[in-house]
This record gives structure tokens, C-alpha cells and sequence, in this order.
């Protein structure tokens, strides 16, 4: 199964981004072929409707999604909600690239859950067509920190992360076209 992973943070080593990272890991040792594309080293301009873009990181966000059976969407949480720069990079997306596909959301907030990011990030998914994966993954306070290997520090959000991964797998091997 191809899934592309999009890290939604604008900070270098942002813990969404780390997130981000393993899952890649993960779903790689599960037999995937993952393209994780982190917004902080690959920044789209502005988008703006109606104007044709050139920018070769779009081109590239739009192709590897456009080919993935499975998406993942991770987010800091800011305000409530999702990053900019992550509602930025969906604008540039559309129904010719979410079609029918599962999609899982993932956030990271400073408080516990980040409940509202992943809501709101579950809406823009609905309204590209994305399928939500009722399964989500929300890293907050002390359950956000990774070693310098790259691993969660906590189990419980190592075992978190596994469960919601292989439940995302499964939905995309039934709905893979
Ligand atoms: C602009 C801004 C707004 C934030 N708003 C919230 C918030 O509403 N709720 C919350 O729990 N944390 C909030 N935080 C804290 C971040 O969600 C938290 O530090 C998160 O782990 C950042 O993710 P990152 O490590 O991927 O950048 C905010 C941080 C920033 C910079």
C-alpha cells in the first residue's frame, strides 16, 4: 500500500513532525511504501484561486497524493485548530486527490488531547471526499516527547500509535481501488 504522510508544522523537529517520522517507520515496517513530506523543508507559497502554480513542491505534494491508497494529516495544535501551513498545502488539494481514500488525523497539542485540531481537520478530509478513519492519534503534554532515536518516550503512546495505525491499514486495504 503507498501512503503519504504530510507534516503539518512550520518549525524544524517540530513533535508533529517527529509523529510523523515514525509512523513512517512503522507503516514502512508493515510492508508500505511511505512519502512523508514535511512542510517546514518543502513550503508552498500562499495559495491563491484561480492562479495557475508552478512551485515544483506543489507539484510534488499534489502528485503523491493524488498516487497514495492511504493518507495521514498531522497537525500542531494552534488555537484549537490546525496550522496554517497545513490548511495552506489542503487548499492546494481537492476531490481529484482524496476521492474515496481513508485518511487518519493526528495531532499534537500542549494540553492532554488535542480534540478540536483533529475535528476540524476531520471536516476539511469530509469535504475533500477523504474517507475519516474513525481512529485518530492525538500526542499531548509529557505523551509528546520522543528519545533521540526518533521513539516515542511512552509505551502507552508507542501502543497507541500502533493500534491506530493498523486499524488505518486495514480500512485502506478495503477501500484501495
Ligand atoms: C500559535 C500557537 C497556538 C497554540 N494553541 C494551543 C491550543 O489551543 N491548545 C493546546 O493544547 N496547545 C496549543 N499550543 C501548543 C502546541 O499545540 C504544542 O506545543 C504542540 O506540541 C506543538 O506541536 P509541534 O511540536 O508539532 O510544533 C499552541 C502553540 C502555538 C505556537
Amino acid at each position: 500500500m503507498k501512503i503519504t504522510i504530510i507534516a503539518g508544522s512550520n518549525r524544524e523537529n517540530a513533535t508533529s513532525t517527529m509523529l510523523c517520522r515514525y509512523m513512517a517507520r512503522v507503516l514502512e515496517e508493515m510492508g508500505c511504501s511511505v512519502n512523508l513530506f514535511e512542510l517546514y523543508h518543502h513550503p508552498l507559497p500562499l495559495y491563491a484561486p484561480k492562479v495557475e502554480c508552478a512551485d515544483p513542491n506543489v507539484r510534488h505534494l499534489e502528485r503523491i497524493v493524488k498516487e497514495a491508497d492511504g493518507v495521514i494529516l498531522a497537525t500542531p495544535d494552534y488555537h484549537g485548530s490546525l496550522s496554517g501551513v497545513l490548511k495552506n498545502a489542503l487548499d492546494y488539494l481537492g476531490f481529484d486527490h482524496f476521492d474515496g481514500k481513508i485518511v487518519l488525523s493526528a495531532s499534537s497539542s500542549g494540553g492532554a488531547v488535542g480534540v478540536s485540531p483533529l475535528t476540524h481537520l476531520q471536516t476539511v478530509v469530509r469535504n475533500v471526499h477523504g474517507i475519516n478513519c474513525p481512529e485518530w492519534i492525538s500526542i499531548g503534554g509529557e505523551f509528546r516527547r520522543f528519545t533521540p532515536e526518533g521513539e516515542p518516550e511512552h509505551e502507552k503512546t508507542k501502543e497507541r500509535i500502533a493500534r491506530a495505525l493498523q486499524y488505518f491499514l486495514r480500512m485502506v486495504q478495503t477501500f484501495a481501488k
